[in-house]
């Protein structure tokens, strides 16, 4: 397993992502993942599967410390005076008495991230998390978190028909990492031609060049998704090979105006 080092931190650079995830599927996603090897698991309040993720945990046979575990603070527990006690729900429902990193999951609509990521820091001098961070935000609103924060990650969508320059390049100047979600495009990358070419050239398949070209980044965390536990391996199994600079940019040049596949209507204006 590689790891992203940012601010002190040691982050798994792969993770299982758990959304929509629901009830035996996500239990068995989770310790099947823990029992090959993860050792980073992403969860939401949103997901509604927090039990899951904390029963799974609690029933692989891996000690909490050696586990990475994400949630996220959703938006309508965004204001001061209700981010401990949301955060204090989702800690009961996972079984735990810490996570590693609180996300704000989105840009609150009618709340200032000021106002937010301050409440969250609290949580870190109270041991209730060890880190904080921020997802789907744009550059500019990053650097306004930044100024009340010590953001660990800034969690975005990113995969190869999407360009993240700009929260790249924030991240760098603030030195704080980018994780990845939605990492294989809802699973796109498998039938592309481009990509498999890719591939073969390594005798890999797409998801794991594509999960390959984003932890091969500097900063970069990816957090892919699957029900099978075949594909948890398969995902997994990434740390054996490097693309060479040519296929680097080759997977770089799909991005296009359209790439984005998450885009609510609270969603901020992107970069
Ligand atoms: N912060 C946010 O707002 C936000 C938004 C979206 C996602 N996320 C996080 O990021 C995680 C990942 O993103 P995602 O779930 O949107 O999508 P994803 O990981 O890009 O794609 C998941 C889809 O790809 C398929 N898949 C997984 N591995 C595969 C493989 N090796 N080959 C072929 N297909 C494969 C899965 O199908 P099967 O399950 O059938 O294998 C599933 O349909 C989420 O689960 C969540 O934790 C965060």
């Amino acid at each position: 397993m590689e790891h992203v080092e940012q601010k002190g931190a040691r982050v798994p650079a792969i993770g299982l992502g758990t959304w929509k995830l629901q009830g035996a599927d996500c239990y068995d996603a989770v310790t099947h993942a823990l029992s090959i090897g993860y050792r980073h698991i992403d969860t939401a309040q949103a997901y509604a599967n927090e039990e899951q993720v904390g029963q799974g945990m609690a029933d692989a046979a891996v000690p909490r410390s050696e586990v990475w575990l994400t949630t996220k603070v959703w938006v309508d527990n965004a204001a001061r005076e209700d981010v401990r006690p949301a955060v204090q729900g989702s800690l009961r429902r996972l079984g735990t008495g810490y996570v590693d990193l609180l996300l704000l999951h989105w840009p609150a609509p009618d709340v200032a991230v000021t106002e937010t990521l301050g409440a969250m820091s609290e949580l870190v001098d109270e041991g209730l998390t060890r880190y904080v961070g921020v997802s789907n935000f744009p550059s500019a609103y990053a650097r306004e978190a930044e100024t009340v924060a010590d953001v660990l990650t800034n969690q975005v969508e990113y995969h190869p028909y999407l360009s993240q320059e700009a929260v790249l390049a924030e991240a760098e100047r603030d030195g704080h990492s980018v994780t990845a979600y939605s990492p294989l495009a809802h699973g796109r990358v498998t039938n592309d031609r481009t990509i498999r070419q890719v591939a073969a050239g390594y005798g890999k398949t797409p998801a794991q060049v594509t999960l390959r070209w984003l932890i091969q980044q500097p900063r970069v965390v990816a957090i892919p998704r699957s029900v099978h536990r075949l594909r948890h391996a398969e995902n997994l199994d990434v740390f054996d090979f490097e693309l060479s600079d040519d296929d680097m940019k080759t997977m770089a040049s799909l991005a296009r105006p359209d790439g984005r596949l998450i885009d609510p209507s609270f969603a901020p204006p992107w970069d």
